[in-house]
C-alpha cells in the first residue's frame, strides 16, 4: 500500500486520539527503522522505551516464534513454565525476594500496585476503617485508567475526564516536607517513579527516595515505585531504585519487560503481596506464554551482551557531548541523565526540534513541550550513538530544526 492510502485508512476508521507524524513504519532492526519507501531513520526512542534491546532483538524473535507455534494462550487458571521462570528471575533481581504478578501493560500494573495497597490498608485505619490514600508527585505519569490517571499528578490529563478517584494527594517531586505534610491516618502508600520519565527526565535529589522509605517506614506505609519506564536496566540496574539502596515494598514493570512485546506487571514483597487473594484481581492475557518467554528472552539478552555494564557508558557519552553542546548553544538549560534514559532541557519549544530531526532521519521524543527525550536502546553502538548526536547538534545549532 502507498503512505497516502495508509494514512486514509486512518481517516477514516481509527479514532484520531494520537498526534501522529505521517511516515508509516514496516520494519526494524536493532537502533533502525524504515518506511514504507524504504526510507531509514535511526531510532533515539524506539516503541517509546518498549525497545530497549532495538527493533526486533534476536533472541526475543525466536523466543516468541518457538513459542507462539507451541502454545498461544492459556488462562490463569493452569500453570505454565515461563511465567513462573520469569517471576523468578524477576524476584532474584530485586533485594526484597518479591512475588511478582503479570499483566499487560503500565497502566495496569500501576492499578494492581493501588489495588494492593488498599487491599492491606483494609481495616489498619481509625477505628477499625480502611487506609487507602496514596501520594503521588507532581510531573508523575502512571497511566490512563482511571487509578493510574488520578494517581498521575498532571492536571492537564484530568481534565474532562472528572471526578477522579477519591483518596489521592500530590506533593511536588523532590520534596520531602510535602509529602510529610499530607500524611494523615488514612494514608496507606507513596508513589513514586525513581526517575519521572514523561515528566521531563527528573532525577531525584540526593536523599530524597530514602528519605521517602524513612517516612514511609515510620508511619507503616508502602513505597510503591513506578519502575514502567525506568525498570529492567535502562539505568543501568535492574531496578533503578537500586541505584539509591532503597528497598520498596512494590515495583511495578511494563515497556521494556519484554523487549517490545506487551507485558506488565509487579513485584511486591511476599507479605504485602499475598493480600491479592483469588477474586481480588485477575488479567485474563497476565502473564501469558508468549509475553513471558519474550520478557525471559530479554533479561538472557541483557544478562548474556553486559548490557547493564554497556547503558552506564552509553549514559556518558550522551552525557558528554551533551553538556559540551550545553556551552554552544542558549538552547540548552540542563542535561539529565540516568543510564539510557537522557533528558534535555530546551530553553523553547521542542517540537521543531523533533521535526528538524525527522527531516534528517532521526527518531527522538519532546516531552512535558521542552524537553528532549531519548531512550535508546542499551545495545546502541558508540557510531549510532554519533550518528544520531551529530544529527540532534546540527538541529540545536543551526535552524531549530525549520
Ligand atoms: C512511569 C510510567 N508508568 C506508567 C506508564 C503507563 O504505561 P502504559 O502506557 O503501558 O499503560 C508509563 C507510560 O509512559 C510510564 O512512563
Amino acid at each position: 500500500m502507498q503512505p497516502s492510502d495508509i494514512i486514509d485508512l486512518f481517516k477514516t476508521y481509527v479514532i484520531a486520539n494520537y498526534t501522529r507524524y505521517p511516515v508509516c513504519l514496516t520494519r526494524g532492526e536493532g537502533s533502525y527503522i524504515w518506511d514504507t519507501e524504504g526510507t531509514k531513520y535511526l531510532d533515539f526512542f524506539p516503541g517509546w522505551g518498549c525497545g530497549l534491546l532495538g527493533h526486533c532483538p534476536p533472541k526475543v524473535v525466536k523466543a516468541v516464534q518457538e513459542q507462539v507455534a507451541r502454545l498461544i494462550h492459556v488462562p490463569n487458571t493452569w500453570y505454565v513454565e515461563s511465567q513462573g521462570l520469569l517471576a523468578k528471575e524477576l524476584s532474584i533481581r530485586t533485594e526484597f525476594a518479591g512475588k511478582c504478578f503479570f499483566c499487560n501493560s503500565g497502566t495496569e500494573a500501576n492499578e494492581a500496585a493501588i489495588k494492593l495497597a488498599r487491599l492491606n490498608g483494609a481495616g489498619t485505619g481509625p477505628n477499625g476503617g480502611n487506609r487507602y490514600k496514596i501520594i503521588t508527585m507532581f510531573d508523575s505519569f502512571h497511566g490512563r485508567t482511571m487509578g493510574a490517571l488520578t494517581a498521575t499528578a498532571q492536571p492537564k490529563y484530568h481534565q474532562g475526564v472528572g471526578p477522579m478517584l477519591p483518596g489521592f494527594a500530590y506533593a511536588p517531586f523532590g520534596d520531602l516536607d510535602a509529602v510529610a505534610k499530607l500524611i494523615d491516618a488514612e494514608t496507606i502508600a507513596v508513589m513514586v517513579e525513581p526517575v519521572q520519565g514523561e515528566g521531563g527526565v527528573n532525577l531525584p535529589p540526593a536523599g530524597y527516595l530514602e528519605g521517602l522509605r524513612e517516612l514511609c517506614d515510620r508511619h507503616k506505609m508502602l513505597l510503591i515505585c513506578d519502575e514502567v519506564q525506568s525498570g529492567m536496566g535502562r539505568t543501568g540496574k535492574w531496578y533503578a531504585h537500586q541505584h539509591w539502596k532503597v528497598k520498596p515494598d512494590i515495583v511495578t514493570l511494563a515497556k521494556a519487560l519484554g523487549g517490545g512485546v506487551a507485558v506488565g506487571g509487579l513485584i511486591a514483597k511476599p507479605e504485602v503481596g499475598e493480600k491479592l487473594k483469588p477474586g481480588t484481581h485477575a488479567a485474563t492475557f497476565g502473564g501469558n506464554p508468549i509475553a513471558c518467554a519474550a520478557a525471559l528472552a530479554t533479561i538472557q539478552t541483557i544478562e548474556e551482551e553486559n548490557l547493564l555494564e554497556r547503558v552506564q557508558t552509553l549514559g556518558e557519552r550522551f552525557r558528554a557531548r551533551f553538556t559540551a553542546l550545553k556551552d554552544k548553544t542558549p538552547l540548552i538549560r540542563e542535561v539529565r541523565v540516568k543510564g539510557a534514559m537522557i533528558g534535555i532541557q530546551l530553553a523553547t519549544d521542542g517540537v521543531p526540534i523533533v521535526q528538524g530531526c525527522l527531516k534528517r532521519q532521526l527518531l527522538i521524543n519532546c516531552t512535558h513541550g521542552t524537553v528532549i527525550r531519548l531512550l535508546p536502546a542499551m545495545n546502541l553502538s558508540d557510531a549510532e550513538a554519533d550518528e544520531g548526536m551529530n544529527i540532534l547538534e546540527e538541529v540545536l545549532l543551526g535552524e531549530r530544526g525549520a
